[in-house]
Parts: structure tokens; sequence; C-alpha cells
């Protein structure tokens, strides 16, 4: 049998029951809603995609569709950071939970304007605010990242959604000028926040996704071009941080339930990376309280423990 097959073999039937498991939780939670654009989308759409280190995937229901990353985009944004500035990075976004929410300011205030990490708004605010300072588009720069990672020429973002969302971007703004009021950021704020919420306006698939993870389970490298993305080091960080933050609030919970680094966004995608073993992309627009999907942290529980993926 050879490699291609037996992975199909394998997870076919895991991905499968993960996703009839996780209709269980059909019509739990609520769209997000805060960002006019996004409550559009049908509710209960879902998808679920796995990757293996060959590029090969299996998927389940909507996993080709593509919906708004918001916040998956964070951790293409820290590789970036980390791309252009090195260790130096870590000036200006620390490497700590919180048990606040994605968009709250009051550790901000009291910290000193660095944000506890890069997973938060302010963190990738804060990064983003260094890419605007070298890149000549910032959004440009990590649409071109995705595309690479995703082999995907197509992946763009919505300008729609951003404009949308630029529009009642009230608290992120506010999260800038307290940045800035502790010199921990340089350029105009409205600069550095339109081009975070054209990134964060980043439409792809669950199947997109998966792939262009895939160079964090795979020690940097992209698997698919074989080019080294990050050392790694960063990328075993990344994964930490994505372990210890990913999910905001939820992040023990999810360590718990799932034992895997991952990352949410408010559109309703969680991506989970299995290290040396390849990466599970799964997306439903409902969220919990925390603003993670219902459904695809369902679907990723029930996968975890199923194959016994827990890191631990
Ligand atoms: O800035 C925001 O609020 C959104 N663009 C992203 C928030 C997000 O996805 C949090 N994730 N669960």
């Amino acid at each position: 049998m050879d490699s291609t097959t037996s992975f199909q073999t394998s997870w076919r039937q895991r991905v499968d029951d993960a996703g009839a498991a996780a209709e269980a939780c059909r019509g739990v939670g609520e769209v997000a809603n805060y960002i006019p654009a996004l409550r559009d989308v049908a509710p209960d759409r879902f998808g679920i995609a796995v990757a293996n280190l060959d590029g090969q995937i299996v998927s389940y229901g909507d996993a080709n569709d593509r919906f708004s990353v918001q916040s998956l985009s964070k951790v293409f944004v820290l590789v970036q950071g980390y791309r252009t500035w090195g260790d130096e990075i870590w000036r200006r976004v620390g490497q700590f939970p919180s048990s606040n929410p994605f968009n709250s300011i009051v550790e901000l205030e009291l910290e000193h304007g660095i944000p506890r990490n890069p997973f938060l708004n302010s963190g990738a605010l804060a990064i983003a605010d260094s890419l605007v300072s070298r890149h000549v588009s910032m959004e440009s720069s990590i649409v071109t990242l995705l595309r690479e990672l995703s082999g995907s020429a197509e992946v763009d973002y919505n300008q729609t959604v951003a404009e949308s969302e630029f529009r009642c971007a009230d608290r992120n703004i506010a999260a800038a000028y307290l940045m800035k009021g502790h010199g921990n950021f340089a350029n105009p704020v409205a600069d550095v926040v339109r081009s975070y919420c054209a990134v964060c306006a980043i439409e792809a698939s669950c199947t997109e996704l998966a792939r262009a993870s895939l160079f964090l389970a795979n020690r940097g490298i992209c698997p698919g071009t074989g080019k080294r993305i990050v050392p790694r080091r960063t990328a075993q960080q990344v994964c930490a941080l994505m372990l210890t933050t990913g999910t905001y609030e939820h992040s023990g919970r999810t360590a718990f339930a799932i034992g895997l680094p991952t990352k949410s966004g408010v559109g309703g995608g969680i991506i989970a990376v299995i290290p040396n073993q390849g990466t599970i992309c799964a997306w439903s627009p409902r969220l919990d309280s925390t603003g993670n999907s219902v459904r695809a942290m369902a679907a990723l529980e029930n996968l975890s423990a199923a194959a016994c993926l827990s890191i631990f």
C-alpha cells in the first residue's frame, strides 16, 4: 500500500466521524456580529481538512469553501514579523497568556503598552505596525506569503469585509493609540489598522489553510516548496504560543481537550498543528462566548481523542 493510500485509509473514517460528531453542535453559538459584513455568513456551514507533510488532504463538508480567516491571520503576521525583524520582534510583544478577551486593552495599560502575546488584537497590531515600517504594503506581503504556503494563487482579502471592519474598529484603534502613547507604535494608527483589517479579511478554505500551516508541523520548512520559512526554533515557539494563547482565555481548556497548538478566528476557523505529522483546519461560523467556533472545536476534540493526537 503506498503512502497516499494509507493516509487516506487511516484518516477517512476518523474525519467523517469527527464531522458527524460535531453535527450535535449544529445551531449552537452565534455568528460574530460586531463586524457587519460577517453577519451574513450562512451560520451552519462546516468543513474540516487534514493535511499530511506530503501535502495530501482528507476533507469533509465545506472544506473547499473560502471563509474570513480573521485572527487565523495572526499566525502568519507573527511569522512575517519574525522573518522581517528576527528576535527584535519580541521587544514589541510578549509571550504570556491572558485571561482577558482578544480585544481587551486592560492589561495593555498596566503593562506599559506591550501586548501580552501576538495573538491578542493588540499584539497583532503591534506586529502589523512593525511590518508597515518595512513593507510597501504589509497586507500584500501577508497575502503573498499565504499564496506561497497554500500553493493557491487565488487567496486574497475581501475589500468589503476589510472596509466594514475598519468602520467599526474603535477598540483596535484605541489599543493602537494606547501603544503609541507608550512608545510602542511607530506609524499612523489609521494606516496600520486599515492594513490589519485587510489581513483579517483574507479569505481561504480549510484545505488552503491546512496546507499553509504545514511548515509549522515540519520544523519551519514548507513541505510543498522545500523552502525554509522560519528557523526550527521559531516554528516551535509559534506552536508554543498557539498552545498557550491561540484560543484566548479558552486556551487552557483547548490544551486539555485537544492537546495541540491551535489558533482560532472569529470567522469560525481553527487551525491545529500536529507536530511532525500534519495540520488540521476546521471551520464553522457559530462561536462561543470566547470567540471560538463551537462546532470546529467539537470536531477537533473528537479527532484528537480518536486519533490520539495530543502532544502530551
Ligand atoms: O480585530 C478583530 O476583532 C478581528 N478582526 C479578529 C478577531 C478574532 O478573530 C479573534 N478570534 N477569535
